[in-house]
Parts: structure tokens; C-alpha cells; sequence
């Protein structure tokens, strides 16, 4: 596989990575301290293009391959997480679904608005009695002449409290062996039923705020289905395929932060009458976290560039979330032992990273989850 990137890719890494230092890197730890959602970042992701990269410029989105959103989000996301999944939700579990499954009606008039960032899209398919296995959702949607009515909750619902869209899944069929089916549905804000509750707090990405979403009720028409009837679960995983790309990058983004405040504290602090890089006890910390980066960056691309070929890229995908999600997390981990006390302090971003890498080893699957998918793909054959 080559990764020599093209002309276009370089630009779209300058663009994000100059953007992101002038404009997200200097906000970012009152962003985290104050849980702020960054809205005039958001509102710049859409004027860059960066909120539906890979959608058809006829849809309101950039044109783009995958590789260039990896690009991106690892730019974005090793300023500031909070940014970098805000950006990746939209992009990966949103504007991606609709545009594959997605009718031309749905495609003009709720794609467009959120792939252009005009409108924000997020995605629903976790509930509080079910995460990993995503299957035993009890959400239902009954049909009931032309319309469907739903009923159920959603948690840790990621952009949920700014949203203007979600993309649900539910269960729509239960057949007497227990066997269920599962559709999805785009169903806007402000729909009678679709209600929201405060915000969640968590360890860290605190300004990408998330947050339980109800509905009571709620009734949607037939032009809301995504996809086939009784095929949702399909759209789920197939969303999720991609949606590990961009937390991958996401992670790689906390990592290579993790990575360069590391090597810059590192020459500066001195210990022993010289700076502490010079100890091998540090470089080898520093050697180990480089070749890390290294190696979650080349599984990602690998993923990346597969999509772009429109190959089945689920076991390389999840290969690369959770290699990337664990190595952010050793990273993390490294930088802030390279820091000694001040790492602990919030005086310095090494904590910050150290709370943002953990959640990339959660959402979007567990790392279990993504070994489940690894052994399921590689016995299968
Ligand atoms: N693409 C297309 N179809 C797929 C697929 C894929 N990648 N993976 C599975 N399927 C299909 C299967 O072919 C199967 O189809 P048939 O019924 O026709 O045979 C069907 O889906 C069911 O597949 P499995 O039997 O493999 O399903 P399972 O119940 O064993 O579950 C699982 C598989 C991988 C564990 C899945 O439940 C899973 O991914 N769980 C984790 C859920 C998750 O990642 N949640 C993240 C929420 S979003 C989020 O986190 C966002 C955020 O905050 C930022």
C-alpha cells in the first residue's frame, strides 16, 4: 500500500493542521475545563468543509477520500478531542449512513443542510441497558397506518443536546422465536415525542457534550425509514465500519499531542544536572510512544484507503480502533509520566489527554468488541 499522500491530501493536512493551531489548540483546555461546547469551532469545521468530507460536493459535502478525513480528524482531534468528535460524528455516523442508505429526498433535504454543517447530525443506536450488544436495543417502532411510532431511549448520545438530527435504530419486528429486526430512522428536532435531557458529565471530552434522548409517542412518516425495513442492524455495522476510522484518527490525534508535549517537556526539564531526554529511561519512553503513533497511523490509513476502495474493511477497521484507542492510551499515559508531578497538574494538557485517550477505547465498540470482530473475521474464512 502506498501512502505517499497526493497534492490534495497534503493541502487538506496543512489546512486542518494550521487551523487547528491558530484556532482550536489555544481554546482547547478552557474548552475542557469549562465543559464549553465549542460552537464557533464547530460553525469554522463547516466553513473549512470539514463536517461532511467524503459526502458529493451535491450533497453539501467535500468531495473528499477517507484518507483526507483521517487526515483531518488526526489534525483536529490532537488539538482538541472534544472538536475532533464532534467533527467525526457528524461525518462517520451521520452524513456516511444517509448518503449510502439514504433516499434522494432525504439525501436534498437532511443530508445536504448537515454535510455542509448547516445543520448537525448525531446517532442513536446505545441505550442504557444496551451497549455492547447492540442487538438487545428494546427501542420499538410500531407501524401504524402510513407513519411509524416510536418508542424508547438512547444514551450517550454524542452532539444529542445540539443536534438538529438523529439517525435511530429500532426494533421493528419480532418474529416467535425471538429473533428481532431492526430499521433506522432520520428523525429531525422538534418532533412531537423527541424529547432530550440535560447533558452527561464525563472523565473527559467534556466539550463534546452527550446526553439521553426519549421518545414517547413519537410518531415519524414512512419517508423517515433509512434503508430497507428490517435491515437497520446491517446500516448500524456498516456505519460503525467507518465510524472506527474516525475515532482511530481521533486517538492517533490525542497520541501525536501526547507525543510532542512529551519530547518538548522533555528537553526543557532538567534533572541530574542535564535535561531529562537525555536519560535513557526517558528516550526509550519516547522511542516506544513514536513508534506506537507510527504503527496505529499505518493501520488507520490501511483502513482508510480500503474504504476508499469500496472494499469490506470491518476487520481492518477494527484492527485500527483498537490498536490506536489502546497505543493513545499507553501514550497518554508515557506523556504524563514524562511530565513527573506537573503531568498530574491541570496546569499542563498531559492530563487532559490522559482523560480524552481513554474514551476512544470505549465508544463506537469496546476494544473487546473489537477483538470479538477481529476473531469473528479471521475464523470465518
Ligand atoms: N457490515 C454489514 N453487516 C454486518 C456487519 C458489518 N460490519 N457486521 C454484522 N453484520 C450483519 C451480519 O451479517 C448479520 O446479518 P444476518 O442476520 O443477515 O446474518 C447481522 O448483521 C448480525 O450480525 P452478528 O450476528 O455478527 O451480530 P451480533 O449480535 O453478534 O453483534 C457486534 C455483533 C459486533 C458485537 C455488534 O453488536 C457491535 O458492533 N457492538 C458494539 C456496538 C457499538 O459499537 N456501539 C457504538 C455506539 S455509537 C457510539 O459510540 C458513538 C459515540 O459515542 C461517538
Amino acid at each position: 500500500m502506498n501512502f505517499d499522500l497526493t497534492d490534495e491530501q497534503r493541502m487538506i493536512r496543512d489546512t486542518a493542521r494550521d487551523f487547528a493551531a491558530r484556532e482550536i489548540a489555544p481554546k482547547a483546555s478552557e474548552i475542557d475545563k469549562g465543559s464549553r461546547w465549542p460552537a464557533e469551532i464547530v460553525k469554522r469545521l463547516a466553513e473549512l468543509g470539514f463536517l461532511g468530507m467524503a459526502i458529493p460536493e451535491e450533497y453539501g459535502g467535500g468531495g473528499l477520500d477517507t484518507l483526507s478525513y483521517a487526515i483531518a480528524m488526526e489534525e483536529i482531534s490532537a488539538a482538541c478531542a472534544s472538536s475532533g468528535v464532534i467533527m467525526s460524528v457528524n461525518n462517520s455516523l451521520f452524513c456516511d449512513p444517509v448518503y449510502k442508505f439514504g433516499t434522494d429526498a432525504q439525501k436534498k433535504e437532511i443530508l445536504t443542510p448537515v454535510a455542509s454543517g448547516q445543520k448537525l447530525g448525531c446517532f442513536g443506536l446505545t441505550e442504557p441497558m444496551s451497549g455492547s450488544d447492540a442487538q438487545t436495543m428494546v427501542t420499538v417502532a410500531e407501524k401504524d397506518g402510513d407513519s411509524w411510532v416510536i418508542n424508547g431511549a438512547k444514551n450517550w448520545i454524542t452532539n444529542g443536546p445540539h443536534a438538529d438530527f438523529i439517525l435511530l435504530f429500532a426494533v421493528t419486528e419480532k418474529a416467535a422465536n425471538g429473533k428481532v429486526k431492526h430499521t433506522a430512522f432520520v428523525i429531525p428536532e422538534g418532533t412531537p415525542g423527541f424529547t432530550k435531557n440535560a447533558r452527561d458529565h464525563k472523565l473527559g471530552i467534556h466539550g463534546a457534550h452527550s446526553c439521553t434522548v426519549f421518545f414517547e409517542n413519537c410518531r415519524v412518516p414512512a419517508s423517515a425509514v433509512v434503508g430497507n425495513v428490517g435491515e437497520g442492524f446491517k446500516v448500524a455495522m456498516a456505519t460503525l465500519d467507518g465510524g472506527r476510522i474516525g475515532i482511530a484518527s481521533q486517538a492517533l490525534g490525542i497520541a501525536k499531542a501526547a507525543l510532542t508535549s512529551a519530547t518538548a517537556y522533555a528537553k526543557e526539564r532538567k534533572s541530574f544536572g542535564v535535561p531529562i531526554a537525555q536519560h535513557q529511561a526517558i528516550q526509550f519512553m519516547l522511542a516506544d510512544m513514536a513508534t506506537e503513533l507510527d504503527a496505529a497511523r499505518l493501520l488507520t490509513w490501511r483502513a482508510a484507503s480500503l474504504k476508499d476502495k469500496g472494499a469490506r474493511h470491518t476487520m481492518e477497521s477494527a484492527q485500527a480502533k483498537l490498536y490506536a484507542s489502546e497505543a493513545s492510551t499507553r501514550i497518554a499515559h508515557k506523556c504524563l509520566q514524562i511530565h513527573g508531578g506537573y503531568g498530574y497538574s491541570t496546569e499542563f494538557p498531559a492530563e487532559r489527554h490522559y482523560r480524552d485517550a481513554r474514551i476512544t477505547e470505549i465508544y463506537e465498540g469496546t476494544s473487546e468488541i473489537q477483538r470479538i470482530v477481529i476473531a469473528a473475521n479471521l475464523l470465518k474464512a
